[in-house]
């Protein structure tokens, strides 16, 4: 093999985005789990290149500030936008004197794969071409750059719009994804005039430019000529979505895991599933989730950021976020789970059911209508319906304890900071304020009095009345 020069990326993300008529900038919009530069951004990164630079303009300010967690990503700002060879340009001043290549890329293209750039980057190497054009041949090639080859490789690359009849029946567009040689590059652009039909710098320009200084121009055909597709309207957005999606579910199923609707199951790029485990449709797993084997996740359960272990079965419509979900647990329906809940195996948790920064001892239940936030639960522990952990005094989250085997009656408000022992009961309608020792009773509530024949006796004096 040749060996690899140094390699630096460019990636264009000025552009305003107008058809998606939004104030967020395009490259910044979701897609399947990620902003759309993520993945261009993965890309970039997995060729490790010698650097990494991003040309913003519009919204320059937000992709700076969503982006500033990528190390090592150089920005330069573009303004105003007059076209792609003007973008290229703004870098000039980061590469004076450098020699290598530089690949350029779409911040707008998020399927562009390793593989497709590997490619280009070895057919500009073996051919020894100044520029080398990833082109795709397409059935509808509207609206894209038309390559117009020569004996000699790509003669120029005509925009739709300038481009003749005979030109627009060419079906091998330019894909907008280069890769230059550095040292002639930055003096080539220089040459490029605005004399088009919209009056900005077309990069497509340099092809002509440097053929007629007799440097050589080749070009590569994309194998998958939708990985070079962009994102220019929303409809294109969901549509990307939509294919991202139904990749990871196929990878899913190849597998081993059962996905009832692919169609209607939405995975993150981050996500790991079990074999053996069923997802019924309408499920959303996101961020770095991972679920175990021989799970059953039920319809309309949105997990985020969560580990679950084997053999839990999540009921319909759980919410659930940073929380980790030990084997042969139960959750839900309609049950929420908020960063920092530990459910421990075989633990239950049923309808309607709150818990944040809480650790639910294995097989303890919680089964219906309670609150538990800041709450460190034994094992085996019976959480009555309607308990209320107080946990904020309108200060402070306070802490509250239950130890192993307590039983918690139904309508008890714990006032937390406080603590129920091993083994102790809590009367059903309590009002919990202090420690209950182990082992014992804690009764807090209103005696109960009843007045006999009192029904009838009010009945008599309205009736005298
Ligand atoms: C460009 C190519 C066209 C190709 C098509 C592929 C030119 C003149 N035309 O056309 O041959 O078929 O891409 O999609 O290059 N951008 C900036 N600054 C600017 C202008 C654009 O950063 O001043 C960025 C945009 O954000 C976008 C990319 O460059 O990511 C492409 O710009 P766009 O206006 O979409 O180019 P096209 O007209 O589609
Ligand atoms: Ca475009």
């Amino acid at each position: 093999m040749v060996p690899m020069p140094q390699l630096h990326v460019l990636i264009l993300a000025a552009g305003k985005g107008t058809r998606m008529k939004s104030a967020l900038p395009k490259v910044l919009h979701p897609l399947a789990g990620a902003p759309i530069i993520d993945y261009v951004l993965r890309t970039a990164a997995a060729l490790s290149p010698a650097s990494r630079t991003l040309v913003v303009g519009h919204g320059a300010a937000q992709v700076r500030e969503a982006l500033a967690g990528h190390e090592g990503l150089r920005f330069i700002v573009q303004e105003p936008q007059l076209g792609t060879a003007h973008a290229v340009t703004q870098a000039a001043p980061l590469f004076q004197g450098a020699t290598g290549t530089l690949l350029l890329l779409y911040g707008d293209v998020p399927r562009l794969s390793v593989e497709t750039v590997r490619a280009l980057l070895a057919e500009h190497q073996r051919a020894g071409s100044a520029a080398t054009v990833l082109t795709a041949v397409v059935a509808d090639p509207s609206g894209y750059g038309r390559i117009v080859r020569d004996a000699d490789g790509i003669a120029r690359i005509v925009e739709h719009r300038d481009a003749t009849e005979a030109e627009r029946a060419i079906r091998e567009i330019n894909s907008g994804i280069y890769a230059f040689e550095l040292g002639p590059l930055f003096p080539a652009l220089a040459r490029i005039a605005a004399d088009n039909d919209q009056g900005e710098y077309y990069l497509t320009d340099l092809v002509g430019i440097h053929r007629s200084e007799g440097r050589r121009v080749g070009a590569l055909a994309a194998e998958r000529p939708d990985e070079i597709l962009g994102i220019n309207g929303r409809g294109e957005l969901a549509a990307m979505a939509k294919r991202i999606w139904r990749e990871r579910a196929e990878a899913l199923m190849a597998s081993g895991v059962t996905l009832e609707d692919p169609d209607t199951t939405y995975i993150d790029a981050g996500v790991t599933v079990g074999a053996d485990t069923v997802i019924r449709p309408g499920v959303t797993l996101e961020g770095r989730t991972s679920i175990g084997a021989h799970c059953l996740i039920h319809s309309g359960v949105r997990l985020e950021d969560t580990t679950v272990g084997s053999h839990v079965v999540i009921l319909d419509h759980c919410l659930i976020s940073g929380a980790v979900i030990a084997e042969h647990a139960q959750v839900g329906p309609f049950a929420r789970l908020r960063p920092g809940t530990e459910v421990c195996p075989a633990a239950h948790v049923g309808n309607f059911v709150e818990l944040k920064k809480t650790r639910l001892g294995s097989g303890s239940k919680a089964m219906h209508l309670t609150y538990l936030g800041d709450a460190t639960i034994g094992e085996n522990v019976n959480v009555g319906a309607g308990t209320i952990t107080c946990n904020y005094d309108g200060v402070r989250k306070n802490p509250t304890v239950i130890e192993d085997g307590a039983f918690i009656g139904s309508d008890t408000q714990l006032v937390a900071p406080v603590k129920v022992g091993k083994g102790a009961y809590v009367a059903a309608g309590s009002s919990i304020t202090k420690d209950v020792p182990a082992g014992a009773l804690g009764i807090a509530r209103g005696r109960q009095e009843n007045h006999e024949g009192w029904v009838e006796r009010k009945k008599n004096k309205q009736a005298g009345a």
